[in-house]
This record gives structure tokens, C-alpha cells and sequence, in this order.
């Protein structure tokens, strides 16, 4: 008998890897959003950067800002995003910042050319309808 721990709804989800898509469409974009269920502050941004994708939590760890649509750069080979908001940089591996902040990331894995993220919850390229709440 099969055992498995996860469910499609609810908010107990543990953490597990996600399918995500095709790495070699996901490529095509420096950073695509992907949504969660449980809300935007759990949104995470793949990016794409020099042939290697890394996960971060969408929302900057400062105020909100939107990490996806933030500058990436190479500082002597260490890659960062930096906030569109205020200019904080974020480390894409560590996700840790100069300023002491701490994005949270994730792992990202590659399997027969598919992107898969290690995540609490499902993620998805597209939106999740709003969930009503009662
Ligand atoms: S919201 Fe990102 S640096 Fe302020």
C-alpha cells in the first residue's frame, strides 16, 4: 500500500519537490513567477542566471518588493538581485543580503529536463484562483 503524506488543499502541506515546468522553456526568462496557494507571501521567483536556476521567496524580506523585477549582478562571481524598492541586495544562492536581511531560498533541481523547486507548497506558473474565506 502506497503511503503519502500530502494532500492537494489544506495548508499541511509538507515540504517536498515541485514540478515547476520544462527547464528549457524556463530558460527563456531571467526570473518567472511562481505562485502558491497559501498566498502571495509565499510566491516564490525562479531565476534564471549564467545556466543556473535559484528560488527565492518573491516578496523582498524588507518591505514587499517585488524580487522579480529586481536588477541581477555579478559581484567578482557572486550572483544577487537587487529590490526594485530600496536597492537591497540579495544573494541568489544564500539569499542573504549586506544589509542582514535573509530572503528565504530553496533548493532547485533539474531532472530530465525538467525544474523542480523544494517547496511547502504547491507552486504554479499561473495564479491560483482567490480562495474564499468563510
Ligand atoms: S522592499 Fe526591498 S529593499 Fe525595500
Amino acid at each position: 500500500m502506497a503511503s503519502s503524506s500530502g494532500n492537494e488543499d489544506g495548508n499541511t502541506e509538507s515540504v517536498s519537490w515541485r514540478l515547476i515546468g520544462q527547464a528549457s522553456e524556463l530558460s527563456k526568462k531571467q526570473c518567472c513567477m511562481m505562485y502558491s496557494p497559501l498566498g502571495h507571501d509565499f510566491d516564490v521567483c525562479l531565476f534564471h542566471v549564467k545556466g543556473e536556476f535559484f528560488a527565492m521567496d518573491a516578496r523582498c524580506s524588507h518591505s514587499g518588493g517585488p524580487l522579480c523585477d529586481g536588477d541581477i549582478e555579478d559581484a567578482n562571481g557572486v550572483l544577487q538581485v537587487f529590490c526594485p524598492w530600496h536597492d537591497y541586495d540579495f544573494n541568489l544562492r544564500t539569499g542573504k543580503s549586506g544589509t542582514g536581511l535573509q530572503q528565504e531560498v530553496y533548493e532547485v533541481k533539474i531532472q530530465d529536463n525538467c525544474v523542480y523547486v523544494k517547496h511547502a507548497s504547491p507552486l504554479c506558473l499561473k495564479p491560483f484562483p482567490a480562495v474564499k474565506k468563510s
